[in-house]
């Protein structure tokens, strides 16, 4: 089946294949072109150019784009979209001036959200977390990774990754699984912390490996979660079991868990609100990528990610939503990319790359998802009518998108 989109006003992230991310400088490029086609071949790219360049073509359907533009699907590299519930009661305590801490101090925060998810079966856990996909979908959202760790017992983060795993065999959106059973102490171990990493490490890991329910771990490393010490450790264990570290850090304290992180090759250290001169130097020269996550700057009030001393430091950056109930209650991704310019002082070209090909890189799906590459899945949206790419983050709360395709299929959630 080959569909031929054409007249497309900017074809937008054209890439080599030989691309994996951008970073530095290289991030204010982002390579178009201007009355471009696309072809596509079931769910893959097989070609594109300028429309002059066209040459005549045997089609199953053709689609004119007069006006629009392509870009592809954002790759959204850090969410926690499985959740039971909400939490916006808390929501209500932070209007009035209760910091996070202070609301998990409360019984609120992470411990609150896995006392409602034991209380929910899984399949109703799996029609909440269904109705998230189906929203970040109609946002743009073309790949997604998710995390566990509102279980944080044996049974319930397995209860979590399985309703990740049916999501990924029944949705056609990309999905990369995260165990993050290290994301808060139960209160029944706050007074023996070792003995929740040593469950952890004994009997969680082996039986995730064994189901292969996980790609990646996650560990919060932060004051009154996970020390340095303790992410080490998990993260090492886990290692020997295949998976991946991508870790919480630097949220609200930088505590040396970038080191660790780039010690333990993470694939991506997410966060960093708060980065010392000394975090910048840890991440030079290695594969680790940062990942910033301005929505939830934007909830909690924390200050942002400072993407300039990251991008100016010849680094590369990701943009992600952390969609989840008590810091991020949103995975829009474009509000994502509007705040990263807004707030972080991103340029629409950094921020662009910063939620495609680099979001892609994050989740190690850039060899097919991230860019308009021949080759890559046939994932990407065509947006309505807009004068430039620059007016995607420019009207910031609009939804521009008004066509997504996955896998070379367009999805119907909009009639
Ligand atoms: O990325 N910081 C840790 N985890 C989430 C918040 C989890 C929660 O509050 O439920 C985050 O912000
Ligand atoms: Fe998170």
């Amino acid at each position: 089946m080959k569909k031929l989109f054409i007249n497309i006003k900017e074809l937008i992230q054209i890439r080599d294949a030989s691309i994996s991310k951008v970073s530095g400088a290289e991030m204010g490029i982002l390579p178009t072109i201007k009355n471009a086609f696309l072809l596509i071949e079931n769910d893959l790219i097989l070609d594109f150019g300028k429309m002059s360049t066209l040459s005549k073509n045997e089609v199953d359907e053709l689609i004119d784009c007069q006006g629009k533009m392509i870009v592809p699907t954002w790759c959204d590299s850090h969410t926690h979209i499985v959740y039971a519930g909400n939490r916006e009661g808390e929501f209500s305590d932070k209007i009035k001036g209760l910091s996070y801490e202070e609301i998990a101090k409360k019984g609120g925060g992470i411990l609150n959200s896995a006392k409602k998810l034991r209380e929910t079966t899984e399949d109703e856990l799996y029609n909440q977390a269904s109705k998230r996909i189906e929203e970040i979908i109609e946002f743009g959202t073309g790949a997604v990774e998710i995390k566990s760790g509102y279980g944080l017992t044996v049974d319930t983060e397995v209860k979590m990754l399985r309703v990740i795993k049916k999501l990924q065999l029944n949705f056609p959106i990309k999905i990369k699984a995260t165990f993050l059973g290290a994301h808060a102490f139960p209160l029944k171990y706050q007074n023996d912390k070792k003995a929740y990493i040593d469950l952890i490490i004994n009997e969680m890991l082996p039986k995730i490996a064994k189901e292969k329910l996980a790609d990646f771990v996650d560990v919060f490393c932060e004051k009154g979660y996970f020390t340095v010490k303790q992410t080490d450790r998990i993260l090492q264990a886990a290692k020997s079991y295949g998976l991946i570290p991508k870790i919480h850090v630097n949220q609200f304290n930088s505590i040396g868990g970038v080191k660790i992180g780039v010690k333990n090759e993470s694939l991506s250290v997410d966060h960093l609100e708060v980065i010392t001169n000394e975090d910048i130097e840890a991440l030079k020269n290695h594969s680790t990528m940062p990942v910033a996550l301005p929505s939830c700057s934007f909830f909690l009030g924390i200050p942002y990610t400072p993407a300039r001393k990251i991008i100016d430091a010849n680094l590369p950056l990701a943009l992600a939503s952390d969609y989840n109930p008590g810091s991020t209650p949103s995975g829009n991704m474009n509000f994502v990319v509007s705040t990263a310019c807004i707030k972080m002082k991103m340029t629409p070209e950094e921020a662009i790359n910063a939620a495609t090909i680099n979001g892609a890189y994050a989740m190690d799906i850039q060899q097919t998802h991230g860019s308009i590459t021949i080759g890559k899945k046939a994932s990407f949206n065509i947006t309505k009518e807009i004068p430039s790419y620059t007016f995607i983050p420019y009207s910031f709360g609009n939804n521009l998108i008004e066509n997504t395709y996955l896998n070379g299929k367009l999805m119907k959630f909009k009639d």
